[in-house]
């Protein structure tokens, strides 16, 4: 019993989104990515992804905290669930993993990888920024379980998801935490194939730094691209080495597995689609550099600033206290000349007058503090 509610908590989401997804459409061809909107109308919607990200018109909006992966490193010992959906790969992720730093707390659905096709054309993620592309891009899905009980209650709502986008680039190391999805590709050659994969940690995934990124309302990038999604791209660039990513580019096909037109899933990345006026906002500036954020800046100048101000203000303090000093020197005559001229004895004499005069002044004391009660 135990079991059976378990995988319904697991993975009926994750089939009602494949079922969602079941009228075929592709990439190119007959219901390629011009035609989706004739099958699926929100496609042809105004509110669509991806987008280009053009960094000179994006808003800063100091609002924007980092965001918080939760749980994502607890992965527990359950296998997570790998299938090809002739789309992409998918990985299930159990729905304790959420994210935070959003106006709600949204949970984790799945993740999936969109790529180009292993030859030297340009391309393979989806967004893109100041038009550029990066090879790769890994999108984590997340639905919003605090309005709404189910993915599919969330899907076609106004805030039901969240989606992290995560741009993939190439260079010469191997990115161990991507081997955990890579190395498994082989088992789920052909569309519809599943296989259970060990559960990793999720956030290894990401980019160090998540208080960097773009955010802005948008899409699911594929049919029936509902216009639900609060998109956040990370500005900050993940790495893989180019054999992992020939071997995500080549090794897996969109047809199924007894089909005699076998055909690569590759290039299955969306072209960008018209902002129409939407606003792109960054949790950081341009301004701001590498290593410091606006508000450190912004401490550093005001740290400065008061510094400079308390120093402007001790040294008036040192020159009035000197300027004054000098003047009562003046008018009390030459007092600390004579005490200079002393000689033992009399200081001696002077220390025993000292101390008359201490014992009386605190005889005179007592008496005041008594005086105002004794008066009626
Ligand atoms: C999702 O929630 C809706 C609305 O409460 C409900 O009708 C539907 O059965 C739920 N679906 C799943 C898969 O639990
Ligand atoms: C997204 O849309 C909601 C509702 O219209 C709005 O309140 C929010 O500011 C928008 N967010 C962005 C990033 O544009």
């Amino acid at each position: 019993m135990d079991c059976v509610a378990l995988f319904m908590l697991l993975f009926l989401p994750g089939l009602h989104w494949t079922a969602a997804e079941e009228t075929s459409w592709t990439y190119t061809g007959m219901v390629g990515q011009s035609e989706w909107s004739e099958h699926f109308p929100e496609c042809g919607g105004t509110s669509q992804s991806p987008v280009d990200v053009v960094t000179t018109q994006t808003k800063y909006d100091p609002a924007l905290t980092p965001l918080t992966p939760l749980g994502y490193s607890q992965h527990g010992n359950q296998p997570f669930t790998l299938y090809n959906n002739g789309h992409t790969a998918v990985i299930e992720l159990p729905d304790w993993m959420s994210l935070g730093g959003l106006p709600w707390l949204f949970s984790a659905v799945q993740m999936h990888l969109h790529w180009g096709n292993g030859g030297p054309s340009y391309g393979g993620s989806e967004h893109t920024i100041n038009g550029q592309s990066a090879e790769a891009e890994l999108h984590v899905l997340h639905y919003n379980s605090e309005l709404y009980p189910n993915m599919s209650a969330a899907m076609t709502q106004r805030d039901g998801l969240a989606v992290l986008g995560i741009l993939i680039v190439t260079g010469e190391e191997t990115n161990p935490a991507f081997n955990n999805i890579i190395n498994y590709l082989s088992r789920i050659r052909h569309a519809n194939q599943k296989v259970f994969i060990p559960a990793f940690d999720v956030q290894s995934l990401l980019p160090e730094d998540l208080g960097r990124y773009y955010r802005y309302n948008g899409s699911l990038t594929t049919p029936p691209c509902y216009q639900s999604v609060i998109w956040s791209l990370f500005n900050e660039r993940v790495q893989i080495s180019k054999a992992q990513l020939l071997k995500m580019e080549t090794i897996l096909f969109s047809s199924k597995a007894g089909d005699p037109d076998r055909m690569l899933l590759q290039d299955n990345y969306r072209a960008t689609q018209p902002l129409n006026h939407r606003a792109v906002f960054a949790s950081f500036t341009a301004e701001s550099g590498k290593e410091l954020t606006s508000g450190e800046v912004t401490a550093i100048v005001i740290g400065i600033m008061c510094g400079c101000v308390g120093l402007a203000v001790i040294v008036r303090f040192i020159i009035k206290t000197i300027r004054s000093t000098s003047s009562w020197d003046v008018l009390t005559n030459n007092r600390p000349a004579q005490m200079q001229r002393m000689k033992e004895p009399e200081k001696a004499i002077e220390k025993q007058q000292e101390m008359v005069l201490n014992s009386t002044s605190q005889a005179e004391k007592r008496e005041e503090r008594l005086s105002p009660q004794t008066k009626p």
